[in-house]
């Protein structure tokens, strides 16, 4: 079932561009209207939800931090998002206005399953995000957008992750439309840049040749940092785990902002560094991560950089550029993650290493 393919990992990354079709399948109208009745909700009842919490573990944890900003930005609804297992053994404040979204490829993690439990004895309402038809999760759940990947084999989660952006950014969209936080046009706008990303995914993978050379030269790193800001930092966190799982190199993800807080102190000659820089808009984002490239890179870093194709501004401070196609800020993370998987998934392959089977991993944690 391979494909010709000598890794499910591999085969699952290049299957990104037809996993995201799936996921937003019928999932919204020629207009651009969203249609989520999966959701099991009455409008009414929507209009009353105060608060989100998502919860999740490693990889769909950081699925759930972009999806923060997206819904907050598209709904003004305050959003959290929580480590399951951290929610669970504390006292977070749930209750029946509260929409809980869980992630979960599998649908089957003991952490994430608990939070579950634990949020629908809190009376709040239960959504789950997950690929597994009719795994244990989706079954405890009030409801579930079902993700539609197809099954992913490989122990990292790769179309997993890019399907959860999906849907977490469908679930955003949708409950703007019900709330009336955005007009039509500018969420049929999001909509039709959702259904160009398949295309956008498969340009990333085109032209991936560059990152494949990097991976075989970075062979031999014994440390690799990943830098990004505001949704360019959850695809660094990713970026840096899927490393450590895979190609077992130390890697550590920051918010570039918090370099000057500590981490710089890291930075020395030749330490490779992944900047993902967000696409130049009316906002001060990107110019605050070139000049954090600038800081790193007049202290000996090696720049690798993953920017719009055109970004000349942040050319000059790059070792290696990876162009990226333009794209809103908020759905870049589905093209800036995709390098990075290619990197570990190479990197790791290349030192001898089974990526299907990291050492340590399984695919679903079922213990607690
Ligand atoms: C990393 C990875 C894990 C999972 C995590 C949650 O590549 O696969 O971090 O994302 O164990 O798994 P699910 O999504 O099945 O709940």
């Amino acid at each position: 079932q391979k494909d010709g393919y000598d890794w499910f990992m591999r085969k699952e990354i290049y299957e990104q561009p037809d996993a995201v079709a799936n996921t937003l399948l019928g999932r919204h109208s020629k207009e651009g209207k969203l249609v989520l009745d999966e959701l099991r909700m009455s409008e009414d009842d929507l209009r009353k939800i105060d608060k989100i919490i998502i919860v999740a573990c490693g990889t769909a944890f950081y699925a759930g931090l972009v999806a923060k900003y997206a819904i907050e930005h598209w709904t003004r609804l305050p959003c959290e998002v929580e480590l399951a297992h951290e929610f669970r053994y504390r006292d977070p404040i749930v209750g029946p206005t509260t929409l809980v979204v869980c992630i979960s490829q599998s649908g089957e993690t003991a952490d994430s399953l608990m939070a579950v439990r634990h949020a629908r004895e809190q009376k709040a309402r239960v959504l789950a995000i997950c690929n597994t038809n009719g795994s244990t999760i989706p079954r405890e759940s009030d409801a579930v957008i079902y993700t539609h990947a197809g099954p992913e084999i490989g122990v990292a989660s790769t179309k997993g992750f890019m399907t959860q952006l999906v849907a977490c950014y469908v679930l955003g969209l949708y409950l703007a439309q019900v709330r009336g936080t955005k007009f039509d046009d500018e969420i049929a706008a999001t909509v039709a840049e959702l259904e160009a990303m398949p295309a956008a995914i498969q340009s990333v993978l085109d032209g991936i040749e560059p990152v494949i050379k990097l991976a075989e030269e970075f062979a031999d790193e014994p440390s690799v940092l990943f830098l990004g800001r505001h949704v360019g930092y959850p695809v660094a966190l990713e970026g840096a785990l899927k490393l450590k799982e895979l190609a077992y190199i130390h890697a550590e993800g920051f918010a570039a902002g918090e370099l000057k807080h500590g981490p710089i102190a890291l930075i020395d000659d030749q330490l490779p560094v992944f900047v993902v820089v967000p696409p130049r808009g009316r906002d001060q984002l990107h110019d605050k991560v070139v000049s954090n490239i600038q800081e790193i890179r007049a202290r000996g870093a090696r720049t690798i950089v993953l920017a719009e194709a055109d970004d000349q501004a942040v050319e000059p401070y790059a070792d290696l550029m990876i162009k990226l196609p333009k794209v809103s800020t908020l759905l870049q993370p589905m093209l800036a993650v995709v390098p990075l998987q290619v990197f570990a998934c190479e990197l790791a392959t290349r030192k001898g290493h089974d990526v299907d089977q990291p050492r340590n991993l399984a695919k679903s944690v079922t213990v607690e």
